[in-house]
């Protein structure tokens, strides 16, 4: 069943790519909903020796560039280790090793044990909108525990469930009955872009099962936050337009109620 999931989600993938590349107004989401809530818990870090820190799932690179900005900004020094199975959505945007101000940042592709043996067990770890990307859940918190240190902290940030059940509800995802023992469904692509809609896989767990993966793996939370557009936004222009081009409806609501959660939690 795992792979049968897993090379669902690859063939979604490979459609999916292009539009991911060109993505623009989910930029505007990332800038002003998920991204500022990433940096609050970045910046509680200890920085005096210089940081390493591990992206796991880092797509096209878009989210570690912004966050290398960041720390450049904050006159840190260190290193992002940035890892994706996908080479191709990196080779898509062109993004490579490169310095930026003090913070040197590396790209990896490939298998994950391999991957692993060239790195270090890290401090911090950040993973973004993966964790409701991959089939076996259990497997890829694993895999996170091993690329921490001891006391090492992870932030993921992932779809709400409770997002995930909007779009279900407004015929926006379409479950797949043959992959039923999670709740499994192909999803438009919430919000409106210029380039062509786009579908990707989103394999959905109720918010107590990531909670409880992480503690039965051995982490303990510190905090969960729950990301809303229009609490987290500044304004209303900023929020983004969820919508599906398919059927031409447009559904402001969905900025009223949590769209991200992001879990922080270090290893035992
Ligand atoms: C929705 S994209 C998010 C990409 C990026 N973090 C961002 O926010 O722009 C999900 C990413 O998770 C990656 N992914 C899927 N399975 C993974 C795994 N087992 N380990 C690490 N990354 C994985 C995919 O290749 C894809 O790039």
């Amino acid at each position: 069943m795992k792979e049968k999931r897993e090379e669902w989600a690859k063939k979604l993938w490979e459609k999916a790519r292009e539009g991911w590349t060109a993505r623009t107004d989910d930029l505007k989401y990332r800038a002003n909903v998920s991204r500022p809530a990433l940096k609050e818990e970045i910046s509680k870090i200890e920085s005096e020796k210089g940081v390493c820190i591990i992206e796991f799932g880092c797509g096209d690179g878009t989210e570690t560039l912004e966050l290398a900005n960041y720390l450049n900004e904050k006159n840190i020094t260190g290193e992002i280790i940035a890892y994706d199975p996908q080479s191709q959505l990196l080779e898509k945007t062109k993004n490579e090793n490169k310095k930026i101000g003090k913070i040197q940042i590396r790209f990896e592709t490939g298998d994950f044990e391999k991957f692993k043996e060239q790195i270090t067990p890290s401090d911090i770890l950040f993973s973004i909108y993966v964790l409701n990307d991959v089939a076996d859940a259990q497997e890829y918190l694993l895999q996170t525990k091993e690329l921490l240190k001891k006391g090492g902290k992870a932030i993921f940030q992932f779809v709400h469930p409770a997002f995930v059940e909007a779009m279900i509800k407004k015929k926006v995802a379409k479950l797949e009955s043959s992959l039923s023992d999670i709740q499994t469904m192909t999803v438009q692509y919430p919000i409106l872009e210029k380039q062509n809609y786009f579908y990707l896989p989103v394999f959905n767990r109720k918010e107590q099962t990531y909670k409880s993966l992480l503690e039965e793996i051995g982490f303990e939370i510190e905090s969960i936050k729950e990301l809303i557009p229009l609490q987290n936004s500044h304004s209303r222009k900023e929020v983004p337009i969820f919508y599906t081009s398919q059927k031409n409806i447009y559904f402001p609501e969905m900025n009223q109620i949590p769209s991200t959660m992001q879990i922080t939690a270090h290893k035992k």
